[in-house]
């Protein structure tokens, strides 16, 4: 029984030396600003989180994660377990907060009781003419030439030393759910998988978390927003290519997750998805196994340069 049940991921949290051309990045990627100081920038999407994206400035980096904790019991109960006090945040929308260090060393910033903030517009969804049903009759389909709107942050990938070892910790602490283990052969151990939060009966992505070993070692490997729709993905697509920002996987549908993504790297080299109809999964799906070759194929589009790396 875990200690705790995540809600899901919160935010990614970087160093970078300048926050102007962070911002301005993520503004492309479809992002907004929610507050920027000089040593600080908050970015928020479209939804109700009331932030995302944070960058510290400093040496260009990944320093961690935020995860959401809705009961208070459970909260409590990890902060005794890892024997820390809660303190309060000072950061967008407060609440309380806990500094957890994972055994690779990412900071695992656990937050209960943030306060939400209102939405933003976000383009209105018509639905598709498709097959033999035509919902939209007699009205154009306008898309626009803009950012994509982010709405949420959905997944984290990080490179892990060793995957028992961080699946055990993550597991323990936040109660995910393996959807999909990756085994290089059907005998191998695991190497990585993609995991989930514990909604019970409510479903949430088929991945929050995906914990990888991989060749090269640990490391930050992408963070993963989800936008309005398909349009709006390829709209956003389309800007950030006319705006000269650093392209590198995509368009296509995953396999693991079923996703549409489109994959670019900020300023700084850091990977960073945007992705739309994903697979939702309720807390008793059983756990599925995948190979290598399912992880990075594609069911269509671009397939994915390098590999694991
Ligand atoms: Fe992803």
């Amino acid at each position: 029984m875990a200690l705790a049940r995540a809600r899901d991921v919160a935010f990614v949290r970087f160093r970078v030396p300048d926050l102007e051309v962070m911002r301005s990045f993520l503004e492309d990627f479809g992002m907004v600003v929610a507050g920027q100081d000089e040593n600080a920038l908050f970015m928020r999407g479209h939804g109700t989180a009331p932030f995302l994206h944070v960058s510290e400035r400093g040496e260009a980096g990944f320093i961690g994660f935020g995860i959401w904790i809705d009961d208070e019991g459970e909260f409590e109960q990890l902060a005794r377990s890892e024997g820390l006090s809660p303190e309060q945040s000072i950061e967008p929308g407060g609440g309380r907060i806990l500094r957890l260090t994972d055994p690779d060393g990412y900071q695992v910033e656990v937050l209960c009781g943030q306060r939400a903030v209102d939405p933003l517009p976000v383009p209105e969804h018509v639905p598709w003419n498709q097959g033999s049903t035509y919902p939209r009759t007699a009205f154009p389909r306008r898309v626009g030439r803009r950012p994509s709107h982010v709405l949420r942050l959905g997944h984290v990938v990080v490179a892990v030393t060793s995957f028992a070892t961080s699946e055990a910790w993550y597991k323990d602490r936040f109660g995910f759910l393996t959807s999909d283990e990756i085994r290089p052969t059907p005998q191998a151990p695991a190497m990585g998988a993609f995991m989930r939060c514990d909604r019970g009966e409510d479903t949430c992505d088929h991945h929050t978390l995906f914990l990888v070993e991989r060749p090269g070692g640990p490391g930050f490997i992408h963070s993963a927003f989800e936008v309005a729709d398909l349009d709006d993905l390829m709209a956003g697509h389309e800007h950030l290519k006319a705006t000269g920002r650093d392209h590198f996987w995509g368009v296509g549908r995953h396999l693991l997750g079923s996703q549409v993504f489109d994959y670019w790297k900020d300023p700084w080299g850091h990977e960073i998805e945007h992705w739309t109809d994903g697979d939702q999964l309720p807390a008793v799906h059983e756990a599925g196994a995948g190979s290598i070759e399912d992880l990075l194929g594609v069911q269509w589009g671009m397939k994915m340069p390098g590999g694991l790396g």
